[in-house]
């Protein structure tokens, strides 16, 4: 008999799973010892006991190595060129982060040719799928006219689902006199040439970039164009950004490091995820967010990389994992569910972030005994073995 469906795949023997669905193991995390997942094709078919793994095609024995979902990192900027060492370097003698810094990404992701910003997306992309991210969202913010927007959202596209606009990243060079005919561009032709790549829509909300009536400008006319808010909001100090973000349904609100009573108490209210990057705060010398109001207020709360060559020059989920369980209030189990799941909500998605049947084949063996030592261990490369979409990668 002849069959054209893909072979099936076991790894058995998994140390520790964390599925992320509690009806299938122990705890908010779903933890099984001594687990099998079962792959068919580019999904998840069968997760449970090792020793109740049905026959499969293939068999991969995960020689007692702990397993995690896929990281979903969805927050990052990824089309861009150029680095910023020195001014990192003039950072780590004390000089403060300004967001002003992201105009000498401008100049010269403007310069860099296609093929040059394709290989560069790429390479990050590889970097992070080694460290175990399988989904990972990326946005434009570095071309701000209509041309170079569009083309950055279009190489973005060629590489991963989860593009989001960013126009409105820090008024134009070419507008420094006339931010509101800026803001007229983004919202009109810029909109126009942008949507129809992208899913997302993203402000940065702050002193030095947009104003909350500017930010709302911006997110109400991609919503009009089909797309969904995603906000830049406190990072820098207090603001109006995830008021807006919640009052307008946005996805998230990202970095939400100068948060108010009344912030936390909103984003706790919604649905909208707060995604925290401590990459950003590592990168800049700054306060860290606190996850801990947040969490204990009932507020879904994400980690991201924020990966950009100015204040966050990481790919690593698991380095943002041990930030966030040594510096920001989190346990390791609360960061390893915010890096998987949390970014998966953050995503508005359903198929990924976790391991469980119908779900996307993408998860990570670690060296290690159990999901914990993500933060246990900061900077072993613990991540040994990666599929994504069903491929051993
Ligand atoms: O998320 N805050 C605004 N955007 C980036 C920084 C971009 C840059 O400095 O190039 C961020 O941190
Ligand atoms: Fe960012």
């Amino acid at each position: 008999m002849t069959t054209t469906s893909a072979p099936t795949t076991a790894i058995t023997h998994i140390a520790q799973l964390v599925t992320n669905d509690p009806s299938l193991g122990e705890g908010p995390l779903g933890l099984i010892q001594d687990a099998a997942v079962v792959i068919d094709g580019d999904r998840i078919a069968w997760v449970g006991a090792s020793s109740k793994a049905p026959a499969t095609d293939n068999a991969v024995d995960a020689g007692g190595r702990a397993g995690i979902p896929g990281f979903v990192d969805s927050h990052s900027h990824l089309v861009f060129a150029g680095d910023r060492t020195a001014e990192f370097n003039a950072r780590m003698s004390g000089r403060p982060y300004s967001a002003g810094g992201i105009r000498t990404t401008v100049a010269a992701t403007r310069a860099a040719s296609d093929e040059a910003l394709h290989a560069n997306v790429a390479r990050y992309l590889a970097e992070a799928l080694r460290q175990g991210t399988t989904t990972q969202e990326t946005k434009s913010g570095y071309g701000l006219t209509v041309e170079d927007e569009a083309r950055a959202l279009r190489i973005a596209a060629a590489h991963t689902d989860e593009v989001t606009f960013l126009g409105a990243h820090i008024v134009s060079p070419d507008y420094a006199d006339d931010p509101a005919g800026y803001v007229d561009l983004v919202t009109g032709p810029m909109l126009d040439a942008c949507a129809p790549h992208a899913r997302w829509v993203d402000v940065f909300c702050e002193k030095g970039a947009f104003d909350g009536d500017q930010a709302r400008a911006v997110l109400t006319a991609g919503k009009a164009r089909g797309l969904v808010p995603r906000v830049h909001a406190n990072q820098l100090g207090h603001g109006p950004g995830v008021q807006l973000a919640v009052e307008l349904g946005a996805a998230s609100a990202d970095h939400c490091t100068h948060l108010s009573a009344a912030d936390i108490d909103a984003l706790a209210q919604s649905d909208t995820v707060a995604t925290l990057l401590p990459g950003a705060e590592f990168s800049t010398r700054a306060r860290w967010p606190d996850a801990r109001p947040l969490l204990d207020a009932g507020a879904t709360v994400a980690l991201s990389t924020d990966c950009n060559p100015g204040s966050s020059f990481t790919s690593s989920m698991p380095f943002c994992i041990a930030l966030a369980v040594r510096d920001m209030g989190m346990t390791p189990d609360e960061a390893v569910w915010s890096a998987t799941a949390g970014g998966a909500r953050a995503l508005r998605r359903t198929d990924i972030g976790r391991i469980a049947p119908g779900a996307r084949a993408d998860l990570a063996l670690l060296d290690a005994p159990s999901h914990v030592h993500l933060a246990y261990r900061p900077g072993v490369p613990l991540v040994s073995a990666v599929w994504h979409k069903g491929v051993l990668v």
